[in-house]
């Protein structure tokens, strides 16, 4: 493996931080039709569970609060080796957020439930996407799943 990962310097499990921003801690009860009924803590649950499969040490993180999210992804510099993102709605406005990403070591993935090109104009644009490595979009809890097994694949070199 070429890429100095934050888990080398204290031989422990690579770790990976799955970020949530605004209204994420609604769901499953927030438009439904869209976002379908799963909650937040059973999409935090089954990537943990994919974490233990990938041999990834998964942690998670919500805020409503764009700085709240900025400060997390600092310190994600020093603590994990990668992150999935959903940034919820600051997706389409927030230049903080991708200078915040900008900032990082750890790569990023953005991901989001629902499918974000089909939608309304003003949310068919990530400003956030660009520092990303990926984007994965409209698939529902396998965005976030996929986000998770694309990071670790990137961790470990092979993407
Ligand atoms: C979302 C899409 C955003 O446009 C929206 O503001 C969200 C959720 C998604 O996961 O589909 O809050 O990020």
């Amino acid at each position: 493996m070429t890429l100095a990962t934050a888990a080398d310097s204290a031989s422990r499990l690579v770790r990976v931080l799955v970020l949530h921003g605004a209204n994420l801690n609604m769901l499953g009860i927030r438009e439904l039709g869209v976002y379908g009924k799963i909650t937040l803590f059973q999409i935090n649950r089954r990537l943990r569970s994919l974490g233990n499969d990938l041999g990834v040490d998964v942690v998670d993180f919500q805020s409503n609060h764009e700085g709240a999210l900025i400060d997390r992804l600092h310190r994600a510099h020093k603590e994990e080796d990668g992150v999935v993102f959903n940034p919820g709605a600051f997706t389409h406005y927030s230049y903080a957020l991708h200078d915040a990403v900008k900032s990082i070591r750890p790569p990023v993935v953005e991901v989001h439930l629902s499918d974000i090109r089909y939608r309304e104009l003003w949310r068919r644009k990530s400003v956030i996407a660009p520092a990303c490595i990926r984007q994965i979009s409209g698939r529902g809890i396998e965005s976030y799943l996929e986000g998770l097994r694309h990071v670790a694949g990137r961790i470990r070199g092979e993407c």
